[in-house]
């Protein structure tokens, strides 16, 4: 079978379904790292108590679940573009409304409606690895309040062990359609320095950059950048 390209099918449809049919719960922890086993956790986005908090690219809405039921935050928004991980994350934890709100949406038109509303907004592996930074960066910080902070996980090199790009230039990478037919995607898997620049261009301050190494050894295994950045005061 020819592999394509589609704006339209739902790339993420298969995307964590397997452990919704036998894993309903909340999860006790929060990691950023790629194996989703170690590091630093939820402490890396600050108190949370009574915050307006974003998850942009949700996806099951795990991470905002745990947030919601552990951190006493105003409200929790898992915004996922997706509707296969909306009906996933609606079902697996649609009865923590209101402190849990799940957004079906883009996260850039999301983003752009919300301007000024949110204290934290963060990203693991989500919408920030497949949306064109130019656009989503400036819209993220649009919609932070001042002094509002922005934590992401993304790659630090590709899951090949090719190294990131030196510059703003994304790649395609595999994905299936719900037929499970070949696709690609668009991911961004930039060099530190690119990512310092783009969220500096964004208007963002205090960028610090971590990496955490990979705990495993393998195949598909990546260090991560753990990516903090602030809106000014
Ligand atoms: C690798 S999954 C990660 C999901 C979740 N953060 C997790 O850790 O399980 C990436 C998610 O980002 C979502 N996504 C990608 N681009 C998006 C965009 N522009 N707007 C909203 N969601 C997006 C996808 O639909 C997918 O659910």
């Amino acid at each position: 079978m020819g592999r394509v390209t589609t704006n339209t099918a739902d790339l993420w449809h298969h995307y964590g379904r397997a452990r919704a049919a036998s894993d309903r719960g909340v999860p006790d922890g929060f990691y950023w790292a790629w194996g989703q086993d170690a590091g630093p956790g939820a402490e890396v986005l600050g108190n949370l108590a009574g915050r307006c908090v974003g998850d942009l690219g949700a996806g099951a809405a795990r991470h905002a679940a745990h947030l919601a039921v552990q951190h006493q935050p105003a409200r929790v928004t898992a915004v996922d573009a997706s509707p296969a991980q909306y009906a996933m994350a609606t079902d697996l934890y649609g009865y923590l409304a209101p402190r849990l709100r799940i957004v079906h949406s883009d996260v850039a038109p999301h983003l752009h409606a919300m301007r000024g509303t949110y204290d934290v907004l963060y990203s693991v592996f989500g919408a920030i690895d497949f949306t064109d930074p130019r656009e989503l960066l400036p819209a993220a910080a649009a919609a932070l309040r001042p002094g509002g902070r922005l934590v992401f996980a993304t790659l630090a090199h590709y899951l090949s062990g090719t190294p990131a790009q030196p510059d703003v230039v994304a790649a395609d990478v595999p994905a299936k359609t719900p037929d499970g037919e070949e696709a690609t995607m668009r991911r961004w898997v930039l060099q530190e320095h690119v990512w310092t620049k783009l969220l500096d261009e964004a208007g963002f301050t205090e960028i610090t950059i971590t990496v955490l190494p990979a705990t495993a050894e393998g195949a598909r295994t990546a260090d991560t950048l753990l990516v903090s950045a602030h809106r000014p005061s």
